[in-house]
């Protein structure tokens, strides 16, 4: 029955990977001169954003361009990366036919980096400018119109899908290099203390050992279900109760390893594994959903997510309105007679997850590539948590392919089953 169930979303997910339209790594793979772009494509898990896009343009720079870059740039973090990067990214589709063909000679485009919600204003958009002679220019509109990056050739057209072009450089955007606008997500006890979650991202960040947990994981994918202020803090006499080895376990229980969108919450129900889980020790909880309404399910009780923190990959973290007490550490309180629960027993996780996986140190790595089952190959898009807000033109695609994303997921809960019991 449960196999059976697991076989209909292999198959479920078999069908949605195949309606993967493009792999941006792939396609630059071929070409030793984007190694550099290529690598932190992924490493900034904008790859999968492309990926799960249509009618776009990827403006890449060979390795002599990016050594350059980082020449001149300060040791820009990731998250910097990321912002100038995905300038790099127009919401539209322009061939070298169309670049040299542009109406009155020049164009806006709307880029990833502004769909991100990091872009001031109207920063974020590329004008694209085709000069006498077919020379054709990129600037950021905030570039004060100065036009010295060029459009050098066409790598790969897929009409009108993708078209990957090489320009001269990495385009200058003061906005996108700001390390001012590095995502919030880096800072996660800050996110969650201004949210409503002070008293555990107080409690996270005092324990070193789950609090690294938490960091370790940030990079390959994580969602974090805080629990509100009031709860916590109701709860904490019971918390101070804890020897110290059941709070880290306690603390790391609301941390599961993957990135999962709201989307992903209200679609995929099931058993999770948590950053807690290890070895003999379960620490797993139930997604549900009823509707929109997403709830979280252990034999003590059952909480409800009652708001979004933030859920932009590869970092999803929401509110719950109470605490989720885990089995191993509260079932003296469960009522009495609770046979071993059906859900935890026998349930596979809906992924491994990167950073504990099969027992791995749970120090995650942090510029290993992401593993090909990882959740980072969930190509979700979620600049606000709500795809309804999208209003690019590419929303429904992003939407479509979302699904793939947990196709993605489901396989890695489905390999785990299958060697779970074999
Ligand atoms: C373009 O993308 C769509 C799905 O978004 C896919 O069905 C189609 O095959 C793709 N076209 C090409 C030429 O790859
Ligand atoms: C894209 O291609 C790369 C390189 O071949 C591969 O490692 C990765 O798994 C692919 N991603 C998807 C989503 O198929
Ligand atoms: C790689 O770059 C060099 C130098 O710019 C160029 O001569 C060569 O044609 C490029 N190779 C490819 C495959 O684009
Ligand atoms: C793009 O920039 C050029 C040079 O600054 C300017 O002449 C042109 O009007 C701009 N195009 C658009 C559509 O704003
Ligand atoms: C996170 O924010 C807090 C408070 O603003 C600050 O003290 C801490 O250094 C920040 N941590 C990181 C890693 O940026
Ligand atoms: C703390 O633990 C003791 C012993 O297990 C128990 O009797 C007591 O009720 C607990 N206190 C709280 C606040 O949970």
């Amino acid at each position: 029955m449960q196999l059976h169930r697991r076989l209909q979303l292999l198959i479920l997910l078999l069908s949605s990977l195949a309606a993967a339209a493009h792999n941006i790594t792939l396609l630059l793979e071929g070409n030793h001169n984007f190694t550099t772009f290529n690598r932190y494509l992924s490493l900034t898990h904008l790859a999968e954003d492309i990926n799960a896009r249509t009618t776009i343009t990827v403006l890449a720079v060979d390795n002599v361009a990016m050594a350059d870059f980082f020449s001149s740039a300060h040791n820009p973090s990731i998250g910097t990366l990321k912002n100038i990067l995905s300038l790099h990214v127009l919401l539209d589709y322009f061939g070298a036919r169309k670049l040299h063909d542009l109406a009155d000679g020049s164009a806006l485009a709307a880029t990833l980096f502004q769909a991100s919600g990091y872009a001031p204003g109207s920063t974020g958009v590329v004008n694209i400018t085709d000069l006498q002679g077919g020379k054709v220019a990129f600037s950021p509109k905030d570039n004060c119109g100065v036009l010295d990056v060029y459009f050098v050739k066409s790598l790969k057209e897929i009409p009108y899908n993708i078209s990957v072009i090489q320009i001269s450089k990495i385009l200058p955007s003061v906005e996108a290099e700001a390390p001012t606008v590095d995502p919030g997500w880096m800072n996660l006890t800050t996110l969650m203390s201004d949210h409503g979650c002070k008293e555990f991202a107080d409690t996270l960040s005092a324990s070193s050992e789950a609090f690294s947990t938490y960091k370790d994981n940030v990079e390959g994918g994580l969602t974090v279900f805080c629990p509100s202020d009031g709860p916590f803090q109701a709860f904490r006499p019971r918390f101070n109760n804890l020897t110290a080895a059941d709070k880290v376990s306690l603390l790391e229980f609301y941390g599961i390893p993957i990135y999962m969108s709201m989307t992903m919450l209200r679609s995929d129900n099931g058993p999770v594994n948590t950053l807690a889980t290890d070895g003999s020790k379960k620490f797993g909880f139930t997604v549900q959903n009823d509707g929109q309404v997403v709830t979280l399910k252990t034999e003590i009780n059952i909480v409800r997510i009652s708001g979004t923190i933030i859920d932009q990959q590869p970092l999803a973290i929401y509110v719950t309105d109470d605490v989720l007490l885990p089995w191993e550490l509260f079932n003296s309180e469960a009522s009495p007679a609770p046979s071993p629960s059906p859900t935890l027993a026998p349930a596979p996780a809906l992924a491994p997850g990167p950073g504990k996986a099969a027992n791995a140190p749970k120090a995650a790595k942090q510029l290993s590539p992401p593993s090909p089952l990882s959740p980072a190959d969930s190509p979700a898009y979620l600049p606000d948590g709500d795809e309804a807000d999208q209003t690019d033109d590419n929303g429904a695609d992003g939407l479509a392919i979302g699904s793939g994303g947990l196709g993605v997921v489901a396989l890695a809960s489905i390999l785990g089953a299958l060697s779970l019991t074999l």
